[in-house]
């Protein structure tokens, strides 16, 4: 397509329906132009594809239904996080689908948050580098996502009007890290603003987040949407920056975008920067070759690996698990749970899975035999005297019981937040009484977010499976009986009780605010630099087998540090290990949380096996946001890296002294375009930023639109204008936005 031909050509009230959402599962169409309509459905755990206008959230195809982002971040493992984002991309096209509507990324500031289940982690790093797999997963099909929620919609109460309220420093090294991650390295198609307020300011018309962060500092060349029905005036979106409203308000949306361009109000080259977006978006999307149809059994399959590799074990007493079958002994299954299982959230990520296998289902190719017991009812948090009386009456003879727990249904969902952590007490009370008549007691998890567990220190084992998808019954005996060894970790901290959390006395209470006073102290960073005890620490995750950390060495210069261990298998049992690394900061005077994950992996090692583990921190990685100066800063000085399996469980440490003072000068204008091309970095940044936006057939002749069979620019090949500063290129006709973007970026990346 030509882009700016089709410009021209569309009249004003057509390029108002472009930036209106048709409804609400489709952009505007244009015929006239032979611009198609493109199809958008919800993810981010499986399609929600609705084909009749309807209100009801579970009314949609049948699709494959993979574990809630809670449990998939446990994986810690990126290359797992890709190959989902494949099979949903894969999944789409099959549905005619051009967009899916994830991942959703926000971070998991109190347990409390209505959507814990649906988001990755507490920590920016974890979701950053799992949500850009996933996009990338995606996107390799040829299917656009929407990262979502943006940004710092961290509660669902009152989530169309609240003001999420914290310092610059705060919103930069959190708040806004993982969606600053995902955009650079993983390009999304779309990014969706939330319906919240920052700092007073609504999200879907703020210019500072939308242009000045995400445009001009980070370099994002897509679309930006609306999350459904966040916008409240139209005109001052389009100004802000947002290019889509969704659902659209039918001609009401039309009518008052071509009212703003004749009153004035709204500008029709800001207008056409929303149109150019949706443009490139269309053409973009509608480039995918569709596939017919997909292998249901080999993506229920994948799902059933995926909640294999992410399911923690979180408690282990004298290797009460795996529960071989041939060891086993007389098994008594109790809870209702592995007859209904909760394997999926409830909201607009809703999914109508394909093949639903519950625990109970799968206990018979388990290799396991047990009788089951309901033990409580779901429909009731009171005790059934009866039903808890034949389990326990069973489980007193059993050699072990399984009991499988978790929140009810209509407890976790999108649209509205937690009141307690606790499970409905009619479990509470049946897990405390098995387990005092039965030592040998596990307890199976089914929960979309963090839970007390008053008893805890009375149980053998305790297995969490959050929700784990449609294979929620395979995944989870796969585990029990060791056919799969448990590599999960927690991408969240258990805290002992809802009290302890930094925000317990303010959370939700206010509703037009919520304060993040905590600051940068949240999650882990704030129990481990007050040394609170925890349930479980962030990062935490058992195996059954043992793994041993050697030869730490770090090396330094003035980019940042290569670090390198060595992981070995103790143990008898084959395993994968997420060796997690930790930095604390010595070096700065701005306070500082004891340490804080700057580069994890995942690794699988046979017993008896080492392998060396090489791990790599940039300047970005030493940085912390200095309000005053408004940008990233890294300090001269002493640092400490950490080598944990979790965020309390460090088994190496070592002194590190890093000097950023000879670190090469920032880029300006003054810098030759030789320096850009001959450092990898640079120039990668350059060709995404520079290159290939100007490089399109659309954008006016300029020094980068030639390019050569590599795609890399003539220029490149000319010595003469190697030696020419980025200030002659302007000079010379190149548009100086994206050059002063390069540098920019450049500088805070460093
Ligand atoms: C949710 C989004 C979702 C959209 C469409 C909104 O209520 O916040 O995550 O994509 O609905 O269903």
């Amino acid at each position: 397509m030509d882009i700016e031909k089709t410009l021209a050509a569309l009249t004003l009230p057509e390029k108002a329906a472009l930036v209106s959402g048709k409804n609400s599962w489709y952009t505007a169409k244009i015929d006239r132009l032979g611009l198609p309509a493109l199809m958008m459905t919800d993810g981010p755990s499986g399609l929600r594809k609705q084909t009749t206008a309807t209100n009801d959230l579970n009314q949609s195809v049948q699709a494959i239904t993979y574990p809630s982002s809670a449990l998939n971040a446990s994986s810690w493992n990126t290359n797992l996080l890709r190959q989902l984002g494949e099979h949903l991309g894969i999944e789409a096209r099959a549905e005619q689908v051009s967009l899916l509507l994830g991942p959703g990324v926000n971070l998991k500031r109190s347990p409390l948050g209505g959507r814990n289940f649906e988001y990755l982690s507490e920590d920016p790093l974890v979701a950053g580098k799992l949500g850009t797999a996933y996009v990338q997963g995606v996107q390799s099909q040829h299917v656009g996502v929407a990262l979502k929620h943006f940004a710092a919609n961290n509660r669902e109460n009152q989530r169309f009007t609240a003001s999420s309220d914290m310092s610059q420093r705060t919103l930069r090294e959190l708040y806004l890290k993982t969606f600053e991650i995902i955009v650079k390295k993983a390009l999304p198609a779309t990014v969706m603003a939330s319906y919240n307020r920052i700092n007073g300011v609504l999200n879907s018309q703020n210019h500072y987040l939308l242009r000045d962060i995400l445009r001009d500092e980070w370099g994002f060349h897509g679309a930006v949407m609306s999350d459904w029905g966040a916008v409240a005036n139209h005109a001052a979106a389009l100004s802000a920056g947002l290019d889509l409203e969704m659902p659209g308000k039918g001609q009401a949306s039309i009518d008052e975008i071509v009212k703003a361009i004749e009153t004035g109000e709204l500008d029709e080259g800001t207008l056409n920067k929303s149109v150019r977006h949706l443009l490139h978006l269309i053409q973009d999307c509608q480039a995918a070759p569709q596939a017919k149809t997909y292998d249901h059994a080999a993506h229920h399959q994948f799902a059933r690996k995926l909640a294999d590799d992410s399911i923690v074990l979180l408690k282990n007493t004298q290797n009460e698990l795996p529960l071989r079958p041939e060891k086993a002994g007389k098994l008594v299954v109790v809870g209702e749970l592995a007859k209904h299982p909760r394997y999926q959230g409830a909201g607009s990520s809703h999914v109508n899975p394909t093949h639903l296998v519950t625990p109970l289902d799968a206990l018979a190719d388990s290799g396991l035999s047990a009788t089951y017991y309901p033990g409580y009812r779901l429909d009731d948090d009171e005790t059934d005297e009866q039903l808890a009386d034949a389990a326990l009456a069973a489980a007193k003879t059993a050699d072990h019981v399984v009991v499988f727990a978790g929140y009810p249904a209509e407890e976790e969902s999108e649209g509205f937040d937690k009141t307690d952590i606790l499970l409905p007490e009619n479990q509470t009370e049946l897990i405390g009484r098995l387990a005092k008549i039965n030592a040998h007691t596990t307890v199976v998890l089914q929960n979309g977010s963090v839970l007390e567990m008053p008893w805890i220190e009375n149980v053998a084992a305790v297995v969490e499976t959050y929700l784990a998808g449609e294979a929620v019954g395979e995944a989870t005996w796969d585990i029990l009986t060791g056919k799969v060894n448990p590599s999960g970790h927690l991408a969240e901290t258990f805290p002992l009780q809802l009290a302890d959390t930094p925000m317990a006395p303010t959370f939700g209470q206010d509703p037009h605010h919520e304060y993040y006073s905590e600051g940068i102290f949240m999650g882990y960073r704030y129990y481990d630099t007050h040394e609170m005890h925890v349930l479980f620490p962030f990062g935490h995750g058992l195996s059954y087998t043992t793994f041993e950390y050697t030869n730490l060495e770090t090396q330094a210069d003035a980019h940042g540090a290569t670090i390198t261990f060595d992981v070995t298998n103790t143990g008898q049992v084959a395993g994968k290990a997420v060796p997690q690394l930790y930095v604390a900061n010595h070096a700065s005077h701005a306070p500082m949380p004891t340490k804080e994950l700057r580069a994890f992996t995942k690794l699988a090692v046979a017993p008896g096996e080492t392998q060396a583990v090489t791990l790599h921190l940039n300047r970005q990685d030493f940085s912390w946001w200095r309000e005053r100066k408004h940008r990233w800063q890294a300090d001269t000085g002493d640092y400490e890296v950490m080598i944990g399996e979790s965020s309390r469980d460090i088994r190496l440490q070592t002194k590190l002294t890093m000097n950023f003072e000879n670190a090469p000068a920032p880029l300006s204008l003054e810098s030759y375009l030789y320096r850009v091309i001959g450092d990898p970095r640079l120039k990668g940044l350059f060709q995404r930023i520079v290159i290939t936006p100007l490089s399109q057939p659309d954008v006016p002749a300029n020094f980068f639109s030639e390019l050569d069979a590599d795609g890399q620019p003539l220029a490149f090949h000319n010595r003469m204008f190697l030696n020419m500063p980025l200030r002659a290129l302007i000079a010379l006709g190149t548009p100086d936005k994206p050059i002063k973007t390069f540098i920019r970026q450049a500088n805070q990346d460093r």
